[in-house]
């Protein structure tokens, strides 16, 4: 089992291990007030997809709670403002506005209701939210079995494990399952840079876990698969578009094409609530540009002169065309994606999961 949970609702407050300044210290930070998740979100206390959808539903239960709404509507109107403050922290993540939009949802259907009715149905649908998560990450994880060699080297980028999550994890998720299930795999962590999520986050995890694993800065990992043979690379996704590209921590398309040059299969897994079927191609997904101190400095050491300009992509978009296979909950989608992502989505609109 996993020693701690990335987020915990506890009376009301809403805990986040801060992951700013992990693995040094394990700190849980407490809040009850919306504007503060959205602002945790913005600086990397929370992140990864699927855990900052989660918070941001939490948010809204805060901002429920702190409501001094009398009626409905009066409601209705400060959890739309609050789900403006949340949308703004981070843009690329479809699992945040996946969210939002459900917990509103699910605030429109429950319009004859009294205030308090719709204040708990918001703190349900958060929790709701968060469990779902849990499941279907190991639900990736046993889909993804067939597919791991035993044994195999695999290569892994960020950090996609319980703290990207609300539990258990989405790629690093599936070396837990294959380990757990008796595989010997070894994973290698790409450190990935700027944030170090890979070095810091993953690494720790993998470590309380027992499973053995090496950290390579990012720029080895072409070179890993020529001298040490890998056998697969599995990332995670902030958003796939309906034809397959898939938006990832930067990194992750230089990791796609040295897989492609290598004959190394490129799985992405992530939960369905990642897949935007509203965009057609990798084209119209957002990417954000973070802050310039990020690359400048390396903790507080300056390590670049001061004229010298960045442009610090946080993610890049890798094209359908690198991928093997998308792995969710549901089952496993392989090209043409065009064709097999919407038969995967059908399945979770009729419930049909396998
Ligand atoms: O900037 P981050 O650390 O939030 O980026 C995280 C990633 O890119 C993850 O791979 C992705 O969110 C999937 S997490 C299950």
């Amino acid at each position: 089992m996993t020693t701690f949970r990335s987020i915990e609702w506890k009376e009301g407050t809403l805990r986040l291990i801060d992951q700013r300044v992990l693995p040094k210290e394990t700190v849980y930070l407490e809040f009850k007030d919306y504007c503060e998740v959205a602002e945790a979100i913005k600086a990397m206390v929370v992140r990864g997809a699927p855990a900052i959808g989660a918070a941001a539903a939490y948010g809204l239960a805060l901002a429920a709670n702190a409501s001094t709404a009398t009626d409905v509507q009066q409601l209705s109107q400060d959890l739309q403002a609050a789900a403006e403050v949340l949308r703004a922290s981070r843009p690329t993540a479809v699992n945040l506005f996946w969210a939002i939009d459900r917990v509103l949802k699910k605030v429109s259907s429950l319009e004859n209701q009294d205030v308090q009715t719709i204040r708990q149905a918001v703190l349900d649908e958060a929790h709701l939210i968060a469990e779902e998560d849990i499941q279907a990450n190991r639900q990736i994880g046993l889909n993804a079995l067939p597919l791991i060699p035993d044994p195999a080297k695999i290569l892994h980028h960020c950090n996609t494990g319980s703290l990207a999550t609300v539990d258990y994890g989405t790629a690093l998720g599936i070396i837990r399952i294959a380990h757990e299930n008796g595989k010997q795999v070894h994973a290698y962590l790409d450190e990935t840079r700027p944030r170090l999520q890979g070095a810091r986050l993953s690494a720790w995890e993998l470590n309380q876990l027992g499973i053995p694993h090496t950290v390579i800065v990012d720029g080895a990992s072409g070179f890993l698969m020529k001298k040490v043979g890998i056998d697969l690379c599995v990332v995670g996704a902030d958003r796939i578009a309906a034809n397959g590209d898939t938006a990832n921590k930067i990194g992750t398309y230089n990791l796609a094409i040295a897989a492609k040059e290598h004959g190394v299969p490129f799985y992405v897994a992530a939960p369905t609530s990642t897949i935007d079927m509203s965009i057609s191609s990798g084209e119209q997904i957002p990417i954000e540009i973070r802050d310039r101190n990020e690359i400048a400095f390396v903790g507080s050491e300056q390590v670049m002169p001061d004229g010298s300009p960045v442009l610090n992509y946080a993610f890049d978009v890798t094209p359908a065309r690198y991928i093997t296979a998308i792995i969710t909950e549901v089952g496993i989608a392989y090209p043409p994606y065009e064709e097999n992502l919407p038969k995967l989505m059908k399945q979770v609109k009729e419930g049909t999961i396998q």
